[in-house]
Order: C-alpha cells, then structure tokens, then sequence
C-alpha cells in the first residue's frame, strides 16, 4: 500500500524516483515501499535502483545465506527460503530492536537474489547521527529502525551531489521515535557503539541450519 501510495504522490509531484529506500527486519516495510516498484520495474517502467538497508550488527541480507531455515528460534514455523542468520543467532543490543530478526522475508530475499534490490548496512552510530540531523531539519524524530533508511538516504544525497547529479531520492520513514527517546538519549551520552557481527559467529549460527533433501 506504501508504495502504491508513493507512485500516486511522486505523479503529483511530476517526478518518479531514481533511487528507493527502506530499512528492512523482517521486511513488510521494505516490501510495502518496494514491491510496486519492483512490479514497474520489471515491466520497464522504472530504472529506480531498490535498496533495502539493515544495520552491520544483524546483517541478514549481506552476509547470510539464502537457504530454508526455521522463521521463528522455537522451529515451529514450516521452513522458508530466505536470507538468513540462522535461527540460532543471537541479535546484539543494538537499539533498533525491529531489525534484529535472524532472517528475512521469503519474498524479500527473492527479489534480492534476483538482483531486483540490494542491500547495504548502516552502523549504530551513523544511523543516530542521520536520525538527528533529520530531526534539526525536518522536526520529525525518526524511529532507530527508520534512522538506517534516513542514514542510507543521506548517502545517496551526499555521492549524488559529489557526483554532479540530480537524484529524486524516496525513502521510507517507517515510524517516529517517542517512545525511543532513551536510545537518544544514550546516543548523545556515547554510551552507544558500533558493531559488526563477527564473522566467525556468523559461521557458528549457519552451522546449526536444518538440512534439507
Ligand atoms: C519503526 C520501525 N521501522 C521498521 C521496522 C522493520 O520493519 P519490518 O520488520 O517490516 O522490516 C520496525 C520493526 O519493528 C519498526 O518498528
């Protein structure tokens, strides 16, 4: 519906995008901007480059496997097709809560592997950084979730503007950050840091994947 929604504005607006953007966990918000997109796309109605953007420290996309596992840590889903960790994976206490799924939606991960999307991490920290910035500018204080996709969305102004180009950049704001006020607030104290899931863990956690016939 996002993005059904977004196509009728950016007609509006008499502009169409050359980049989308959104933060994906489990991967309905990526979706939602997403996949009318992605139909328009594969109809060569649009060239929009399609980014779905997680954070380093839970990097299912980047640097999980696109296998069937279990979608739940309890195994009592059927198994899935789809980027994954590993449900084993123990998410790090990163403070964007909604995006430390261990896997990622089978459709999602499709698109992805069909080379329809990409996808690309954000750092803890740069993803706050984006968030206040936004906040100054905009007067909207951003989930920590909805920070990768303002984060990613930064970045593509800034290598646009680099490059010389003009870019029509749409991107999710998937939630406000009221009630992630402590985050913030543990941001601005630097009590926050980076973090890269370590390979070797990575590793560890696909080990214990199901075997499949
Ligand atoms: C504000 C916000 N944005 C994005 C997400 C991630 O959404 P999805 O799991 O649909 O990828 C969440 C999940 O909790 C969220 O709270």
């Amino acid at each position: 519906m996002i993005g059904l929604e977004a196509i009728e504005q950016m007609a509006l607006a008499d502009d169409d995008p050359d980049v989308i953007i959104a933060c994906a966990g489990g991967g309905s918000n990526f979706a939602g901007l997403a996949m009318p997109y992605l139909g328009r796309k594969i109809k060569g109605q649009s060239k929009a480059r399609v980014v779905a953007v997680e954070p380093a420290a839970c990097p299912s996309m980047t640097k999980g496997r696109f296998v069937y596992d279990f979608g739940d840590t309890g195994h009592l889903t059927p198994l899935v097709k789809m980027h994954t960790l590993g449900s084993s994976f123990v998410p790090p206490g990163i403070h964007a809560g909604g995006l430390r799924y261990h896997g990622m939606a089978p459709l999602v991960s499709h698109v992805l592997d069909l080379g329809l999307a990409e996808a690309t991490t954000v750092q803890q920290l740069d993803a706050f950084a984006a968030g206040i910035q936004f906040a100054r500018a905009e007067g909207i204080m951003p989930a920590p979730e909805a920070n990768h996709a303002v984060a990613a969305a930064i970045g593509e102004a800034l290598q646009a503007k680099q490059e010389g180009k003009q870019k029509t950049i749409l991107f999710n704001l998937s939630g406000h950050g009221h009630f992630d006020m402590q985050s913030y607030i543990a941001y601005q104290a630097g009590k926050l840091e980076n973090y890269e899931y370590p390979a070797e863990e990575i590793a560890m956690a696909l080990a214990g994947l199901p075997s499949v016939g």
